[in-house]
């Protein structure tokens, strides 16, 4: 019998992850603090790969990893071919659009400058909200961009609200909740369905 593989996101979210599976009894062959990337259990016959948050969606849709935990910002963002099974309910946080107090977020005719690293979540919303927007990529410390006037405002996560306090920034809209969630590839989950239900269940029931 092969060995299940799980790909887990490298960062906050892996280390919640690295709890629960250690929890369930199913962690003892990981050690986040290693360069490693591959972590291999032979008692449950589970190899753990260790990967950037958006690269978990790509090694669970090409079958390289049966199962993946990741969170639902990176699922949105990516336009990948998973099976989303389990909201696992750690790594809470929101979706907000945030800028300088008292900017006006939708402005009819203009086109809004919006700072983000979630281009296509971004474009999707304000499409929706029919408001023009010109998308400015970063790749991190996102919160930055209004202040130097590079955007009007930011699409980004927010968790506790600090690195906006501490900016001088505040949320202007709510978004949408995130959280981490339990992802697998289709074949897999056809032609592994009683391994990959029995990780679910010892998984959620432990939430
Ligand atoms: C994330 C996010 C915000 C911050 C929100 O960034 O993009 O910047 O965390 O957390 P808070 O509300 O608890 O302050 P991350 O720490 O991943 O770093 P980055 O900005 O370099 O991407």
């Amino acid at each position: 019998m092969d060995n299940i593989t799980i790909a887990l996101a490298k960062g906050r979210l892996g280390k919640q992850a690295y709890k629960i599976l250690k929890k369930i009894g199913l962690g003892d062959s990981i050690d986040l603090d290693s360069r490693k990337l591959i972590f291999k259990d032979e008692k449950n016959k589970i190899d753990y790969i260790y990967v950037k948050p958006s690269d978990v969606v790509t090694y669970v849709e090409k079958g390289v990893a049966d199962l993946g935990i990741v969170g639902k910002d990176v699922i949105l963002e990516n336009d990948t071919d998973i099976y989303e099974i389990l909201d696992l309910g750690f790594g809470k946080c929101k979706f907000s659009i945030a800028s300088i107090k008292g900017q006006n977020i939708y402005k009819k005719d203009d086109t809004l400058k919006v700072a983000t690293k979630y281009p296509e979540i971004s474009k999707k919303y304000f499409k929706e909200k029919q408001q023009k927007i010109e998308i400015i990529k970063l790749n991190g410390s996102v919160e930055l961009a209004p202040l130097v006037k590079l955007s009007d405002v930011i699409v980004d996560l927010v968790e506790t609200g600090d690195t906006l306090k501490a900016n001088g920034l505040e949320v202007i809209e709510d978004m949408f909740n995130i959280s981490a969630r339990l992802i697998c590839n289709r074949i897999s989950y056809r032609f592994q369905y009683d391994r990959i239900q029995r990780i679910t269940n010892l998984l959620e029931n432990n939430l």
